[in-house]
């Protein structure tokens, strides 16, 4: 029998051998340059980071049609990919795999925050509500209302995403992983309150409600391989806005739809108000990776060995434990207490906050190197 604990590794055809079931979840963090090429320190960031199982990189725009922030990074010029490659490079130097995340922002997008400058279009022109947008040098603004997306501008979005998945294999990812969660583009097709077309991608149906998400993995799927995609759902996560009545019956027709095309995994998420782990399992048959952090505090270690043991998940992701503790699995196995996240600088562009975090092997090399200072100090206080 297979023993389901975060240290245990885990092997699938798709993901080949996990040393461990921990799974780094992707996380935005803002370290790109304007045109959305990531900085020399993200490398470092994710490198620090390579004993994860796996590492799902921050979302990444798959054009700047569907760039959500100000220096959130993209995957769509030569500039990005070579940026990419750097981190790809330095993660697999370190011995880790890491998957691309592809988020387009649709209507999170604002002409303040996006190169071009546009009004974002999604698949109804419905305010984001509430929330406010990451825009330029830092500052937030109130979001702007959408623009409805043309039958032919959803099918750009579909071909967006498929380019880009190409470009990330370029730059050297493991795979890929669709952002299907959060209240991102797929999400708003999904979804009740942003989703109120008439067409053959709209509210009608079922059917026409996840016809998006269907195309996009489809696309991506054929693009790279089945195998070398995931794909992240949040069913009835109400972040900004989000409303889904009854999630239950538009997830497992998804999931029906995109589990016989064999994908690397399924990252999903729970919340209160629909059991989606339990519900969707039966619907699942590949790895599902299993996210348990949306209701308030930080995913703890207790909560990731239950849902293992429940037999549930493959494998959980951790998002805010990983930010300020980058060896996490070796701290998990120490029995070694976390480090605190520092709030001021998640969203910050430089090194600070982000690639400071000591590992344990560095906070006894400290200590190791104070200790001897002291000694020094004592002894020459002596002669
Ligand atoms: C700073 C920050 C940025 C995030 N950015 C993303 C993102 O780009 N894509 C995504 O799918 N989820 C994003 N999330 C959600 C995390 O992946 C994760 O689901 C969440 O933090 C809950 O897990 P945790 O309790 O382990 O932190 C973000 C979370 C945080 C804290």
């Amino acid at each position: 029998m297979t023993n389901k604990t975060l240290l245990a590794p885990y092997s699938s055809a798709a993901l080949g051998s996990l040393p461990n079931r921990i799974v780094m979840a992707p996380m935005s963090r803002h370290r790109a340059t304007e045109d959305g090429t990531p900085l020399p320190v993200v490398a470092d960031h994710y490198a620090q980071r390579a004993s994860a199982g796996l590492i799902v990189t921050e979302g990444i725009w798959p054009s700047s049609r569907g760039q959500s922030g100000w220096r959130f990074p993209g995957l769509e010029t030569a500039a990005h990919i070579a940026g990419w490659r750097r981190v790809t490079d330095a993660v697999h130097a370190a011995g880790g795999r890491i998957y691309a995340q592809l988020m387009h922002g649709g209507r999170h997008g604002h002409p303040l925050s996006r190169i071009d400058g546009d009004v974002p279009a999604a698949p109804s022109a419905v305010l984001v509500d509430p929330g406010r947008v990451h825009v330029r040098d830092g500052a937030k603004a109130d979001p702007v209302t959408p623009r409805e997306m043309t039958v032919e501008e959803i099918h750009t979005a579909v071909r967006d995403f498929a380019d880009a998945a190409r470009n990330a294999i370029e730059a050297g990812f493991d795979g890929v992983e669709l952002h299907g969660a959060n209240s991102y583009l797929i999400h708003q097709f999904l979804a009740d309150n942003s989703n109120l077309r008439d067409d053959a991608y709209g509210r009608g149906s079922v059917a026409d409600r996840i016809r998006f998400a269907v195309e996009v993995v489809r696309a991506v799927a054929d693009a790279i391989g089945a195998g070398r995609l995931g794909l992240r759902l949040s069913p009835g996560n109400p972040q900004f806005g989000m409303a889904e009545a009854d999630p239950g019956p538009v997830y497992r027709a998804l999931l029906d739809e995109v589990d016989p095309l064999g994908l690397a995994y399924l990252h999903l998420t729970g919340n209160d108000r629909y059991p989606a782990l339990a519900d969707l399992r039966p619907h699942w048959h590949g790895t599902l990776i299993a996210n348990v952090g949306e209701n308030g505090d930080p995913t703890t270690r207790e909560a990731g060995e239950a849902v293992l043991a429940s037999g549930i998940a493959d494998l959980v992701s951790y998002g805010r434990a990983f930010i300020s503790n980058p060896d996490l699995p070796e701290r998990f196995a120490a029995g070694a207490p976390l480090q605190e996240i520092d709030p001021a600088h998640l969203y910050t562009h430089g090194a600070e906050g982000y690639t400071d975090y000591p590992s344990l092997k560095e906070l006894k090399e400290l200590k190791d190197r104070e200790g001897l200072l002291v000694t020094a100090g004592q002894t020459s206080t002596r002669t």
